[in-house]
């Protein structure tokens, strides 16, 4: 057994959108079952989840049982977050945070493993990942950086309600079904789009516009770094995707940024050479690499680079980028 498979592994939030994904990513590396412990609300308690040829039984969060963890991957709500993993770390466990409840504290490391996992040897427990649409964009920044340093970015988000969690989608599926009750959005998504992803703060950008902002600066240690978000939420499943307006220091080539594009571990360049000519939602999902195309020139500004990408919100945006970090 290598050391990963020995390790406990405990999925808090295993019935949802990413804690799925994240069993699922445990299964393609032959996770043994018997260090698996599944947990979620109390309404799933008892229920059987597949595994391989096998079946999980969902736990209750109880502190017993979750003394039974090396390490917790937590994908739940903040309030929970808050709740559970400081009992993980104090049974000698280590969190690993899907959510935002401890992204931006201090002693906690938010980290993209290909740009800042020297940041991991600091942490005190808690490990935090960046939410699904900062981390395509900081790994499209980082590989920039290499050759100018990237100063200023304008970004329009396309973000998938898959990123809200599993109601979310089954809201979206019902409504492309003619049932158009709105639960879970003020509006409807089916047929929309809305330029408005978590609650809006007093400066008109919303909570999600300022995690975008802040994980950046923290993730790549510039806080000189100028990004200007517009977030919006479209009625795709799966698949968040951005278009982006970078402005470098240095006017550097296409072919130069294509070329580290094509050499940074985990972005896949879709040129126009490509099989499919630029990214989609429906192209990286259930994909691990951040998928980048249209990179061009603006016509009237050599250092300014746009692009386009699309990228697993659930996957790279989340699961993986987590057991990454354990990895
Ligand atoms: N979705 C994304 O693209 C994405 C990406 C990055 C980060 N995140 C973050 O990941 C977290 C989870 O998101 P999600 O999209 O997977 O949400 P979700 O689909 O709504 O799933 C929520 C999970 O939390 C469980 N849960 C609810 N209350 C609980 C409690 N009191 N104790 C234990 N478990 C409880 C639910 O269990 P039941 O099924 O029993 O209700 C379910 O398994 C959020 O913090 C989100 O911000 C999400």
């Amino acid at each position: 057994m290598n050391s990963l498979a020995s390790i406990k592994i405990g999925i808090i939030g295993a019935t949802g959108a990413v804690g799925v994904e994240t069993l699922k990513l445990l299964s393609e590396i032959n996770h043994p079952l018997d260090n698996i412990f599944l947990f979620a609300s109390e309404r799933s308690v008892g229920k059987r989840i597949k595994y391989k040829n096998s079946e999980i039984e969902i736990l209750e969060t109880s502190d017993e049982n979750l003394k039974k963890i090396d390490v917790g991957f937590i994908s739940v709500s903040s309030e929970v977050s808050e709740l559970l993993a400081p009992k993980i770390v104090s049974n000698g466990g280590i969190v690993i945070d899907d959510g935002s409840a401890f992204r931006m504290k201090k002693d906690v490391p938010l980290v993209v493993p290909e740009i800042n996992q020297q940041d991991l040897d600091s942490h005190l427990g808690i490990i935090s990942i960046p939410n699904c649409t900062t981390t395509p964009l900081v790994m499209v920044v980082d590989a920039i950086n290499q050759m100018s340093t990237v100063e200023k970015v304008v970004v329009s988000t396309y973000q998938a309600v898959s990123g809200t969690g599993k109601e979310a989608v089954l809201e979206l599926e019902n409504q492309q079904n003619g049932n158009v009750e709105t639960k879970i959005y003020d509006y409807q998504i089916a047929n929309n789009v809305f330029p408005h992803v978590d609650d809006f703060l007093e400066d008109g950008f919303t909570k999600e516009e300022h995690k975008m902002i802040n994980e950046t600066r923290k993730i790549l240690h510039d806080n000189n770094i100028e990004i200007i978000p517009t977030c919006v939420r479209v009625p795709v499943k799966v698949g968040h995707s951005e278009s982006l307006c970078l402005t470098l220091k240095d006017d550097i080539s296409i072919n130069k940024i294509n070329e580290t594009f094509r050499k940074y571990q985990g972005i896949k360049l879709l040129d126009n050479k490509s099989v499919t000519p630029y990214p989609m939602p429906l192209l990286s999902e259930g994909k691990k690499d951040v998928f980048v195309g249209r990179v061009r020139k603006s016509i009237n500004n050599a250092r300014e680079i746009n692009l386009w990408l699309s990228c697993d919100n659930l996957i790279k945006g989340a699961a993986l980028n987590a057991l990454q970090i354990l990895e």
